[in-house]
C-alpha cells in the first residue's frame, strides 16, 4: 500500500531526497499525517542555480576593506554593501568596538528589560535623540525588530496601517504580525493614500507607514504630500529611514530632516546596519511613545539586548559621521557620478534619487548571468529578483560608498557596459515596455528555462574577462 507520505515526495519510500541524491533525515513515524517538511525536501532551486554555477547569494567574504573585498584569494569591488559611509572597516570603529568589549565582555547575554542596560545602551540612546532632535530612542537588536516592535505593540484590532507597497520586508512582516488591518497603496501616491484614507472610519486609529528611501528602487518618498494629506485624516506617520540615516539632511539625519518635517512625522525608525557600519536598530519619538514601547513591544523585551561591541562602535561611527561631513559629500560625488554614468550608457536605473542604484535586466536569468558576469570580472553585486521586485524586471541592486575611487567606479561602468551588451539586456522585454506581475510567496530565482542557461552559461565561459 502506497502511503500519503510517499506519494508526496514523489515516491521515495525511505526518507526523502530532492532530487540531488542527498538524503534529509528522519521519516515521519506516522506517514498517513500531512509532513509540513515536504516542501523542504522538494526545494531544489538552490542546488539548481548552484550546478549552472549561477547561484549569487551567500558569497563568502575572507576580508574586507569595505569598499572592495577579498573572496577566495581575488579582490573584487564591493558595490552591494550598505556601507553608505565606509565606516563599518574605520579603525577608530573598530576601537571604541574592542574598548565596548573590554569592558563589558562580548554580550550582554539577555534583554535590558530583566537583565539591565549597560552604560553604553543609554549614551547611545541620548546620543541619537539629541543627533535626531527628538525626545526619546529606544534601541532594538535589529532594525527589522524595531520595525515588529511598533507595528505590533502601537496598533490595535480595529486600527488601520497604510503601507506602500514598496516598503521593505521587515514593514511588511510587521504589519501580518500586527492585529490592525493593513491597508496598502500605489507606491508613492499620495492620491492613492488619500482615496484609501477616505474610506475609513473615524473610529479607526491610522497609522501611514514609508520608507524613507526605498530598498530597491533607490527613490525617496514623497513626504511633504503624504505627511499633509495624512494629517487631513488624522493618522499618525512613521518613517523607516533605514537607507536615509547618513545619506539624507544636513548632518545625515534622514528623510524627515531632508523635508524639515521633524515636527509633522510622528515616529522614525532607524538603523545601523547600514550607514553606521554595524547592526541593530532604533525607533526615535517622543518620550510617551517610546516609554510605552519600552514596556510593550515584545521584540525589545523578550531578546538580548545590542552587544557592547556593537554599541561602542555604532557610538563612535555616529559621532565620526557628524565630525566629518566630508564623508557625506563624497557618497553624493560618487552617487552623482554613477547615476550619470548609467544613463549615458543606456541603462535603465528607474527612479532613484540615492545612491541606491538599481540596475534593470530584465528577466530574472539574465539578471542571474549578469551578477556571475560581474562577480568574475572582479565585481560583487547581487541580482535583486521576484517578489522583491517585479517579475520580469529583475535588477542588479548597486550601491555606493564615500570611499569608492574613481577607478573603481569607472570599471565598474565599463563591465557594466560590457556585459550588457553580451547578454542583450537592452533588447529585452523590460526594456522594451515593462515586466509582467506574477504572485508567489518565496524569494523566487528558480531557473527557468535550464536550456536557455546553459547557452548562457556557455557564452559566459567563452567571453574574455577583464
Ligand atoms: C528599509 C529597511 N528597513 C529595515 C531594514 C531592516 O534593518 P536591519 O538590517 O537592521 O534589520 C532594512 C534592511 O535591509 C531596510 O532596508
Amino acid at each position: 500500500m502506497e502511503t500519503k507520505n510517499q506519494t508526496t515526495t514523489k515516491g521515495h519510500t525511505h526518507g526523502h531526497t530532492n532530487g540531488n541524491g542527498h538524503s534529509n533525515g528522519i521519516s515521519l513515524s506516522n506517514a498517513t499525517h500531512k509532513d509540513i517538511f515536504t516542501k523542504c525536501y522538494e526545494f531544489n532551486q538552490h542546488t539548481k542555480a548552484q550546478s549552472l554555477g549561477l547561484y549569487p547569494y551567500f558569497r563568502r567574504i575572507d576580508a574586507t576593506m569595505g569598499n572592495t573585498v577579498v573572496c577566495r584569494g581575488e579582490t573584487k569591488i564591493m558595490i552591494g554593501s550598505n556601507n553608505y559611509l565606509g565606516l563599518a572597516q574605520d579603525e577608530r570603529v573598530v576601537e571604541a568596538a574592542i574598548e565596548a568589549t573590554r569592558k563589558y565582555g562580548s554580550g550582554c547575554t539577555g534583554s535590558r528589560f530583566l537583565n539591565g542596560n549597560i552604560g553604553l545602551h543609554e549614551e547611545l540612546e541620548e546620543a541619537l535623540a539629541k543627533f535626531l532632535k527628538r525626545e526619546s530612542v529606544l534601541l532594538f537588536s535589529t532594525g527589522f525588530f524595531a520595525n515588529q516592535g511598533a507595528l505590533t505593540a502601537l496598533l490595535e484590532d480595529n486600527d488601520a496601517i497604510l503601507c506602500d507597497r514598496e516598503n521593505h520586508a521587515s514593514i511588511i512582516d510587521g504589519c501580518k504580525a500586527s492585529p490592525a488591518k493593513t491597508i496598502p497603496f500605489a507606491h508613492n501616491s499620495a492620491d492613492a493614500l488619500r482615496r484609501r484614507l477616505k474610506r475609513l472610519p473615524e473610529t479607526a486609529g491610522k497609522f501611514l507607514v514609508v520608507d524613507g528611501v526605498f530598498s530597491m528602487s533607490g527613490d525617496i518618498v514623497d513626504l511633504p504630500a503624504m505627511q499633509k494629506v495624512a494629517k487631513e485624516y488624522g493618522c499618525r506617520v512613521y518613517v523607516d529611514e533605514a537607507h536615509a540615516l547618513g545619506v539624507l539632511g544636513p548632518k545625515g539625519e534622514g528623510t524627515v530632516h531632508h523635508f524639515g518635517l521633524n515636527s509633522e512625522v510622528d515616529l522614525m525608525m532607524g538603523t545601523f546596519s547600514k550607514s553606521l557600519g554595524s547592526m541593530g536598530g532604533f525607533l526615535a519619538g517622543s518620550k510617551p511613545v517610546i516609554e510605552y514601547l519600552r514596556h510593550k513591544a515584545r521584540c525589545f523585551m523578550f531578546t538580548a539586548s545590542l552587544a557592547p561591541a556593537v554599541t561602542g562602535g555604532v557610538l563612535k561611527s555616529l559621532q565620526l559621521m557628524q565630525e566629518e561631513p566630508e564623508r557625506i559629500e563624497k557618497l553624493w560625488k560618487n552617487t552623482r557620478k554613477m547615476h550619470e554614468g548609467f544613463k549615458s550608457l543606456g541603462f535603465n536605473i528607474g527612479t532613484t534619487q540615492t545612491p541606491v542604484v538599481p540596475i534593470l535586466v530584465g528577466s530574472e536569468i539574465k539578471a542571474l548571468h549578469f551578477a556571475q558576469k560581474l562577480f568574475e570580472a572582479g565585481i560583487f553585486a547581487t541580482p535583486a529578483v521576484f517578489p522583491a521586485v517585479r517579475y520580469g524586471e529583475a535588477i542588479i541592486r548597486t550601491s555606493y560608498m564615500a570611499t569608492h575611487t574613481d577607478d573603481e567606479l569607472d570599471y565598474v561602468l565599463e563591465t557594466f557596459a560590457k556585459i550588457g551588451k553580451e547578454l542583450g539586456i537592452f533588447e529585452d522585454s523590460a526594456y522594451l515596455g515593462g515586466g509582467k506581475r506574477r504572485s508567489s510567496n518565496g524569494y523566487d530565482f528558480d531557473v527557468q528555462d535550464e536550456n536557455e542557461s546553459q547557452a548562457l552559461r556557455e557564452d559566459s565561459r567563452n567571453s574574455p574577462q577583464a
